[in-house]
């Protein structure tokens, strides 16, 4: 079937969410919010020391409390079965430490306790009275003097953690013009405002998840592994998800304490962390320290590169923020060196947040591209067009598609680039000091297995099915446009539906993969059903009849001959010349074969204009632009809306987000969101974001994935206009006030 033919069709249309409705009026359910007879409520009791033993448990007190109904700790809970630590191969993974299975303790908040009531405020009040007395021993909570200990991780997604290419030392020493800093990161947490909750409850030996979760098939898998019973014989829903940004793609230990409690009592138990435990129970993004150092000729071409640095993770588990994943294939050059170790701390394990590896890496990059500019007197767009690659430098694969300076060119000209004059601290407005910045951004295109089923039903409706997610992508939204257009009908006529795992695999919504993956695989659904229609005609007198599949073109709610129009029947016709009243199919999409042949990714540019109280330090954001060749696009309205959330959480990266960690204590002390700050309404000007023309020749549906990308290069966008502002280069994430003062 190919798209481009037909007139009229609803994939990249601005089409508005065929959930907006149920979002807007509450009537979408969140996995809190299951009303199910007999429900207990459960509330954890986390650690307060960073390293050590636990010694005596004094949960009697908590026992006797009004309501309770069962208190577990490592003495008395139920056991369940390591699942092991997530990785490639099993991305959900729950982690080293099972919960309530040993008295050691790792990290402040790790979970040594479950108080299970009878409402949610006894179990709260019941939770407060359990006693731990530990034997605690030193522990590692300062990165800064970690870094001694730091070593390379063992791998980076499959990736080594150190690359050479040329000698980029001797290439540095020998270049006409270098810079050469030291960029920092702090830990960032993901806030999503709807915290990880859990309702669970069995039915003889069968367990149904209520899970807000990004990964409904790593959920069901690890809970079963952690339970002891076949994947089967668990059901994970997970319809509507308020926010993830990565924090809810993993199997966290909590989820194994809620179907623990559950079978042991006999009664659905509901399991919401509040929003203090949402800074220990699931990840965030490991803070980092990156030299980034550039030589290049006095004409601008670069000659040298290298990006090295460390990020941390925990005593237990590794997870690696990959910031140098992105430094291979953004410039032109020989001599290259990337390379990342990783400390060890007793905290939380870090986790995958909104583009990891990119956002951060970006920033160190990026502002270090703009400073080469600046101490080559040269416009910073113009320096990145001189070192445009003709194919990725890393690995010699041609870009399937790449659009970098046409999204400099086209957002240079809407942003009103020329209007900014070169000299730092020459723009004011009144008092204010003025500063416009850009930055590339750029996002890796993935890909994984998924697959959807469709039926289609007499009446001449389709009803799809995948269990993906949504969590303000869009999904359902996208996928009814798409079905519609691959089978010539209009999007009243299909009913999406998602988020439980009872319906056919579908990809992680994460790694910007889960339209294209679960796209592919309605793609191969579509098609699938036309060839099982065009078999059933082939044996009637249709006007169908001999027609095959690329032959017929799916058109006004039936299949008609190419070759002419006027030949052909409505699916309704078929069916019930067939006495169907419905056929069925199921099909699978996987990455292209191709698509190892080539370096695939998105890329971007984004341009920031700040104003700069020069009295008080406060940067506000004035206007903010971002422009993105992301492939087709297949919804204008919520692909945009993807990119203004990316750019708003990269503003509040740049800006304000930061969780302290207290060295003397290993606890993160601003664990609520009165002090980790975000952006509001207020901080955030109309923020403008457009799309270039592309179509990815290689990626199914022409499509590069969206949502991550709108976040990456923001913060050096922002960084690189206070600098422009002010003449001060901050170098350490976020700018804040004092920093500038
Ligand atoms: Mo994203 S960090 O891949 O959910």
């Amino acid at each position: 079937m190919n798209l481009e033919r037909k007139a009229n069709l609803a994939v990249g249309k601005p089409v508005n969410r065929v959930d907006g409705r149920l979002k807007v009026t509450g009537a979408a359910p969140f996995s809190a919010e299951y009303p199910l007879p007999g429900l207990l409520h459960a509330v954890l009791v986390q650690s307060t020391i960073a390293r050590g033993t636990i010694r005596s448990v004094d949960a009697e007190a908590a026992r006797r409390a009004p309501g309770v109904v069962a208190v577990y700790t490592h003495e008395d809970a139920p056991k369940l079965i390591p699942t092991g630590a997530p990785g490639l191969t099993n991305p959900g993974g729950i982690g080293s430490i099972v919960p309530l299975q040993g008295p050691e303790v790792y990290f402040v908040g790790q979970h040594i306790g479950l108080v299970v009531a009878d409402t949610l405020e006894r179990a709260q009040y019941a939770a407060s009275l359990v006693r731990f007395a530990y034997d605690a021993t030193p522990a590692r909570t300062r990165f800064d003097r970690e870094l001694v200990n730091a070593r390379p991780p063992k791998d980076m997604m499959g990736a080594p953690p150190e690359s050479r290419h040329g000698d980029a030392e001797a290439a540095l020493s020998a270049a006409e013009v270098k810079v050469d800093h030291t960029y920092t990161t702090p830990f960032e947490h993901h806030n999503p405002i709807e915290p990880h909750s859990i309702t669970a409850s069995w039915d003889g030996g069968k367990l149904t998840a209520y899970n807000a979760t990004q990964q409904i098939t790593g959920n069901r898998l690890n809970l079963a592994k952690t339970l002891g019973i076949p994947a089967a014989d668990v059901r994970v829903i997970s319809r509507f998800v308020g926010g993830g940004f990565g924090c809810k793609g993993r199997s966290w230990p909590h989820i194994a304490l809620a179907g623990m409690a559950s079978r042991h009592l006999g009664r659905p138990v509901r399991l919401s962390l509040k929003r203090s435990q949402l800074f220990t129970s699931n990840g965030y993004r490991s803070p980092t320290i990156q030299r980034v150092a550039l030589g290049a000729s006095r004409d601008g071409t670069l000659r040298a590169l290298l990006h090295t640095g460390a990020t941390l993770t925990s005593e237990k588990d590794d997870f690696v923020e990959i910031f140098t994943k992105g430094t291979h294939h953004m410039y032109e050059c020989h001599d290259v060196k990337t390379s990342q170790v990783m400390a060890r701390l007793n905290v939380p394990v870090p986790w995958f947040m909104r583009a990891p590896g990119e956002s951060p890496g970006t920033f160190a990059l990026e502002s270090a591209v703009d400073e080469l500019a600046c101490a080559l007197k040269m416009d910073p767009i113009a320096l990145r067009v001189k070192n445009e690659p003709e194919k990725d430098p890393g690995d010699g694969r041609p870009f399937s598609s790449r659009s970098l300076l046409a999204c400099f060119e086209q957002g240079a000209k809407r942003f009103g680039w020329d209007r900014r004059t070169a000299e730092p601290r020459s723009m004011r407005d009144g008092r204010y000091l003025v500063g416009m910045g850009v930055a590339a951004a750029t996002h890796p295109v993935h890909q994984m297995p998924s697959s959807a089923r469709v039926r289609l039903s007499i009446d001449g409706s389709a009803l799809v099915q995948t269990g993906g997610q949504e969590m303000g992508m869009g999904l359902a939204t996208v996928m009814t446009q798409l079905s519609a257009d691959l089978l010539g009908l209009t999007p009243e006529k299909v009913r999406f539906e998602l988020g439980d795992s009872e319906f056919p695999n579908a990809a992680i919504a994460g790694g910007s993969m889960q339209t294209v993956s679960v796209g592919s695989s309605v793609q191969a659904a579509c098609a699938k059903l036309i060839a099982g229609l065009l078999e059933l005609v082939a044996r009637d007198d249709s006007p169908l009849k001999g027609a095959k599949p690329d032959e017929v073109e799916a058109a006004g709610g039936g299949l008609y001959r190419k070759d002419d129009s006027s030949k052909g029947e409505t699916y309704a016709e078929i069916l019930r010349r067939h006495r169907m009243e419905s056929l069925d199919v199921e099909a699978g999409g996987t990455p292209p074969a191709e698509a190892r042949k080539y370096s695939m990714h998105s890329y971007g540019a984004q341009f920031a204009e700040v104003r700069v109280d020069p009295e008080l330090g406060e940067v506000r954001l004035s206007r903010f632009l971002g422009v993105f060749g992301c492939g087709t696009i297949l919804n204008a309205k919520t692909a945009r809306s993807q990119m203004i959330g990316g750019i708003t959480m990269g503003v509040g990266m740049a800006l304000m987000e930061e969780t302290h960690l207290d060295p003397a204590s290993g606890k993160f002390v601003n664990d609520n969101l009165a002090e980790y700050l975000v952006p509001t309404h207020a901080d955030i000007p109309a923020i403008d974001a457009f799309f270039v023309d592309e179509h990815d020749p290689i990626s199914p549906l022409g499509a590069k994935g969206i949502g991550e990308i709108g976040i990456v290069g923001v913060a050096a966008a922002v960084a690189n206009a206070v600098y422009h502002a002010t003449g001060r280069r901050i170098r350490d994430l976020p700018i804040t006030p004092e920093k500038l003062l």
